[in-house]
C-alpha cells in the first residue's frame, strides 16, 4: 500500500494530537506541519516560518509539494479565510468546511439566525449593528446577560454580565472601544442559561453527522472556576451525565437538524462542527457552534479513538461517513494543560522545560513550545505550554495517572488546575 504525506496546518495541542493520532495510520506516511511545535516536531517536519494564516504562503507550498495527499486544516483563522477553498480551488485535497460553511463559527449573528430559522434549541437573543440599539435594549433586559462579538476573537469576546451596569460598560467594550477588533462590528445579546456544559465533536461529511463521545473543557485559568476565561484549562471524556438519552436527543434536536439548515442554506458543512452544549435537566441548548476540533477536547477524545484516522477523514471529503463504523475505547481520558504564569494576559517565554519522566507515563501533548536555536533544548513558547493527557479504565484512573504525570514536569513559573475532572467524576 502506497503511504499517503499528510499536512497539519497550526501548532497547538489540538495539532499535535490530530498529528500524534495520524502517524498511527499504516496508511499514513510523512507528516508536515504549518507551523508545528516541538512536539510536533518529533514525528512531522514543521515549516515554522510560515503562519497558520498565511494562507497565500501555505497554498504556494502546497503547490510545490506534489507528494502531498491532503491537508488538515485545524484552526478558526485559516477556516474563516477560505484556505479549504483555496486548496479546493488549485486541485488540493484538504480537510475542514469552506469558508461559507465556516461561518457558522465565524459568525455569531448567522448561527444564531441559522438556529433561529431551524428551530434548532438556543438562548434567547437579539442581534444588534448599533451601540446605541443595543444599550437601549440592555437597559431593561433579564440581568444576567450574555453579550457576545459577532466575529472571531480567540475564544474570548463573550463577556456574562450579572449587573447592569456591567452589560452598559460591556456593550462599549464590543462596540465602541473595539476590544476584541473587527470581531465587535455587531453583537449579539443573549438570554443567560444555566446548567452543565458538554462539548460534542461530530464528522460531518454534508449529510452524515458521526458524534465523537462527549467531553468537557474547563475555561477557566483558575482552580474552581475562578480567573479569567482562557482557551481551555484541560478536558476529560466521557462526560457521565451526558447519557444515552441525552445523546439521542442531541442528535435528533440539534445535529442532524444543524446538519441539514447548512445543507438547506448552500454551506453544506464537511469537516468537524464541535456543538458546545448547555443541559440543563433533559433540556439541551446549542451555546456555540465551531467549524474544527475543540482545543482541549480534541486531546481527550483522540486518544481513545481506535478506527484510523486517515479512513475517517477520507470518508468526511468523499461523503461516506454512512459507511464507516467508527469505534472508540471504553477507557476514559483526561488532559490537564501546563501553562506559562501569568496566562492568560502577560507571561513569560522561553523556559527550558524539565520533562522528566513524564512521557513514559502519558501522552505529552505540546502547544506553545518550541526549540532553542542556542541550547537545542525545549522551551515555552506560549501560554498553553503542554497537555499532559492519559487513559485509564476510569475517570478518576485516568486523573490520577495525567496529575501524576504533570508533576514529573516543570519549567519556570508553570501553572494548572488542580480541579480538572472533579467535576466529572
Ligand atoms: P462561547 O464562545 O459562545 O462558547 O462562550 C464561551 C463560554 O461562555 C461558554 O463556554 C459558556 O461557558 C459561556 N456562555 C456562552 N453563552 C452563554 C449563555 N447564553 N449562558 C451562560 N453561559 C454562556
Ligand atoms: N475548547 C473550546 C474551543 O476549542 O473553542
Amino acid at each position: 500500500m502506497e503511504k499517503k504525506n499528510i499536512l497539519i496546518i497550526g501548532g497547538g495541542g489540538r495539532e499535535h494530537a490530530i498529528a500524534w493520532k495520524l502517524k498511527q495510520s499504516n496508511r499514513v506516511g510523512k507528516l508536515y506541519a504549518i507551523p508545528g511545535n516541538a512536539g510536533m516536531a518529533q514525528i512531522a517536519e514543521c515549516i515554522s516560518d510560515i503562519k497558520a494564516t498565511d494562507i497565500d504562503k501555505i497554498v504556494e507550498f502546497v503547490d510545490k509539494h506534489d507528494d502531498i495527499y491532503m491537508t488538515v486544516v485545524a484552526p478558526d483563522d485559516p477556516l474563516a479565510m477560505g484556505l479549504v477553498n483555496r486548496l479546493n480551488e488549485r486541485g488540493h485535497r484538504a480537510f475542514g468546511p469552506t469558508k461559507e460553511a465556516a461561518i457558522i463559527e465565524a459568525s455569531k449573528a448567522f448561527s444564531k439566525n441559522l438556529m433561529k430559522k431551524y428551530a434548532i434549541p438556543t438562548a434567547k437573543y437579539e442581534v444588534f449593528d448599533s451601540a446605541e440599539k443595543a444599550k437601549e435594549y440592555v437597559a431593561t433586559c433579564d440581568i444576567p446577560v450574555v453579550l457576545k462579538a459577532d466575529g472571531l476573537a480567540l475564544g474570548k469576546g463573550v463577556l456574562i454580565c450579572t449587573t447592569r451596569e456591567q452589560a452598559l460598560n460591556g456593550v462599549k467594550e464590543i462596540m465602541e472601544d473595539k476590544a476584541f477588533g473587527a470581531a465587535g462590528g455587531k453583537m449579539v445579546v443573549e438570554e443567560f442559561l444555566t446548567g452543565q456544559e458538554v462539548s460534542v465533536l461530530a464528522y460531518c461529511d454534508g449529510e452524515t453527522v458521526k458524534p465523537m463521545p462527549a467531553s468537557r473543557d474547563h475555561k477557566r485559568a483558575l482552580d474552581g472556576d475562578k480567573g479569567l476565561n482562557t482557551g481551555g484549562m484541560g478536558a476529560f471524556s466521557p462526560v457521565p451525565m451526558y447519557t444515552d438519552k441525552l445523546k439521542a436527543k442531541a442528535e435528533k434536536e440539534i445535529f442532524e437538524p444543524t446538519v441539514k439548515a447548512m445543507k438547506a442554506e448552500g454551506r453544506t458543512f464537511k469537516g468537524v462542527l464541535y456543538f458546545g452544549l448547555m443541559v440543563c435537566g433533559d433540556k439541551i441548548k446549542v451555546l456555540e457552534y465551531n467549524a474544527r476540533f475543540g482545543d482541549p477536547e480534541t486531546q481527550a477524545v483522540l486518544p481513545r479513538l481506535k478506527t484510523d484516522l486517515l479512513d475517517i477523514f477520507d470518508a468526511t471529503i468523499d461523503g461516506t461517513l454512512d459507511k464507516l463504523n467508527i469505534e472508540y475505547s471504553k477507557e476514559a481520558c483526561v488532559c490537564v494543560v501546563a501553562a506559562s504564569g501569568g496566562y492568560p494576559e502577560k507571561y513569560e517565554k522561553g523556559k527550558i522545560i524539565d520533562f522528566g519522566d513524564s512521557e513514559k507515563n502519558a501522552i505529552v501533548f505540546h502547544a506553545g513550545t518550541a526549540i532553542c536555536g542556542e541550547c537545542g533544548k525545549i522551551i515555552t513558547n506560549g501560554g498553553r505550554v503542554l497537555g499532559v493527557t492519559a487513559l485509564g479504565k476510569d475517570l478518576k484512573d485516568a486523573r490520577k495517572k495525567a496529575y501524576a504525570a504533570l508533576g514529573m514536569v516543570g519549567f519556570e513559573k508553570m501553572f494548572y488546575r488542580s480541579d480538572i475532572c472533579s467535576d466529572g467524576l
